[in-house]
């Protein structure tokens, strides 16, 4: 496990295995590394253009100190053009120290003064990338058989000013550290394979995870859910032996009270809970199954964001739902034709029963519309059409308020999780209606990603919505900056800072 500390620029003379420095693209090599190089006293410039290191973001070169500093290695860490460093580049620099510096005791970083206009900001996205690119979901592995895990302690370096200075920096590691673990934890649950995470162990989860972090949780079993009137996630779970449930979880800021800071209006977090998605009687081909545990990522960012908005003190009213079945065939499975009733009234004829989670999202998004919250976000890995339009990389976003999609993109963007809008067309909604009920759950393969989206709409009422899908992010299949082979924990942080904007707009 890895522990990010911070501290002054003269512990640059504490003991470190590995003393990185950022390396700004360009003619100089900025604040820490000029020094750090002169005192190497080696012609270090023709090893860096012999090497073809530019200082690009995310680019390392390790240079032996021969006892010159007191650290054995020196990495010179880019963090791309001066004018351009973002927070992006910083987390990405701070999870190429910590590849970089795997199995080292202690590596040190400069890295937070790479960005002297905000180095609060700068703080807490090396926390950010660093926490995150140390994650490793090893549980079923024989210990020490993984390689060369993270160093053990990551000093972040900064400029301290004074004592408001430095309380802005610990508050800032201290947001990277519950964002990071935010993300982690949905990471944690999302690559829980599927024969552990059933959806009353999500449930159960969101109990264990969520006690003592000024969250309520309330669970809706199967006997509850057909009683009143859950048609979508009743029908998607019927043909499991493990039931379904419907999560809910409820924050109120300053626990409940109205005192404090005004509390915004209430926000409703929707995601998607399929533990695993065979695809159900329409069966997917045996490759389309092989990620499917992990279609779960949408409820699992939602327990992740709701497990860290006491620490963060977000001033937001929050509630959560998760919307969990397991998809499978059998004899009592939904069946292509059959039509459900929804939680709204409204009745789906289900052509395909692998689009299950605008089902079983319908249901939970009818249920938030209900308590006329200002925003309602869903976030689902809802189809593989909006991968063929994104690629792995982008999220999907659509919405039927301006003002909400604008603030998601905004948060996106501060997130550094890729997000790109798609529109909702009412030409397409043709594809949805169905002959013989309200609804259909499935059109045209043409134009996947925006008829889900359309689905999805009918279910909520009018009220302000916002829908991420997430099937390409939810999962890398490398290791990539500070993104960990297997479930990215995608969308966390993108929520996190969208709530904190809302709390202080
Ligand atoms: N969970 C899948 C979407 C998905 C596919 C996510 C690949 C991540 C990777 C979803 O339930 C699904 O099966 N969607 C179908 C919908 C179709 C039947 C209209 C799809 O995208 O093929
Ligand atoms: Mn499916
Ligand atoms: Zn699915």
């Amino acid at each position: 496990m890895l522990k990010v500390t911070l501290g002054r620029p003269a512990a640059v003379g504490a003991k470190a295995d590995v003393l990185a420095v950022p390396v700004f693209a360009g003619p100089e090599l900025g604040p820490g590394a000029e020094e750090a190089v002169a005192t190497l006293d080696a012609p270090v410039a023709p090893l860096l253009e012999a090497r073809g290191f530019k200082g690009k973001a995310g680019e390392v070169l390790a240079l032996p100190t021969f006892g010159r500093l007191p650290a054995a290695t020196l990495l010179l860490v880019g963090v791309g053009e001066r004018a351009k460093v973002d927070a992006e580049a910083l987390r990405r620099a701070a999870a190429a120290v910590v590849r970089h510096a795997a199995g080292a005791g202690k590596a040190v970083t400069t890295l937070p003064q790479a960005l002297p206009a905000d180095p609060a900001a700068a703080v807490r996205a090396a926390t950010e990338g660093a926490l995150l690119a140390a994650y490793r979901f090893d549980k079923y592995k024989k210990a020490g058989t993984d390689g060369a895990g993270p160093p053990a302690v990551l000093g972040a370096l900064a400029l301290v000013p004074g004592e408001a200075g430095r309380a802005a920096l610990n508050g800032a590691l201290a947001a990277g550290q519950a964002r990071a673990a935010a993300t982690n934890l949905a990471r944690d649950l999302s690559n829980e394979p599927a024969n552990a995470m059933h959806p009353a162990d999500l449930a159960d989860a969101a109990r264990r995870l969520l006690a003592g972090k000024g969250v309520t949780v309330r669970v809706k079993d199967e006997r509850a859910l057909a009683k009143e009137g859950f048609g979508g996630i009743v029908g998607v779970g019927q043909g499991a032996d493990h039931p379904p449930r419907l999560v809910e979880l409820r924050y109120r800021p300053d626990g409940g009270s109205r005192s404090g800071a005004q509390a915004a209006g209430e926000v409703v977090l929707v995601g998607k809970g399929i533990t695993f998605d065979s695809g159900g009687l329409s069966l997917k081909p045996a490759d389309g199954m092989r990620t499917m545990k992990t279609d779960m990522s949408g409820a699992a960012a939602v327990i992740g964001v709701m497990s860290v908005l006491g620490d963060l003190d977000v001033k937001v009213p929050v509630t959560g739902y998760l919307a969990s079945a397991e998809n499978m065939p059998s004899g009592r499975a939904t069946r292509p034709g059959d039509v459900l009733t929804m939680k709204n009234g409204r009745t789906v004829e289900v052509l395909n029963t692998d689009a299950e989670g605008r089902l079983v999202m319908a249901d939970a998004l009818a249920l938030g519309a209900a308590a006329k919250p200002d925003a309602i976000v869903d976030v689902a890995t809802l189809t593989g059409a909006c991968m063929i339009a994104l690629g792995n990389r982008y999220a999907g976003l659509m919405g039927n308020d301006e003002a909400l999609v604008t603030e998601l993109l905004e948060a996106a963007g501060d997130a550094g999780e890729p997000t790109w809008r798609l529109p909702l067309p009412p030409e397409y909604h043709k594809e949805i209606e169905s002959d013989v009920a309200d609804l259909k759950n499935v059109g045209d393969r043409y134009g996947g990603a925006l008829v889900a989206g359309l689905f999805l709409q009918e279910f909520v009422d009018g009220r302000p919505w916002a829908h991420l899908d997430i099937a390409g992010p939810a999962r890398t299949e490398a290791d990539d900056g500070y993104l960990v082979k297997g479930s990215t924990g995608t969308a966390v942080r993108t929520l996190l800072s969208w709530l904190e904007r809302r709390a202080t707009g």
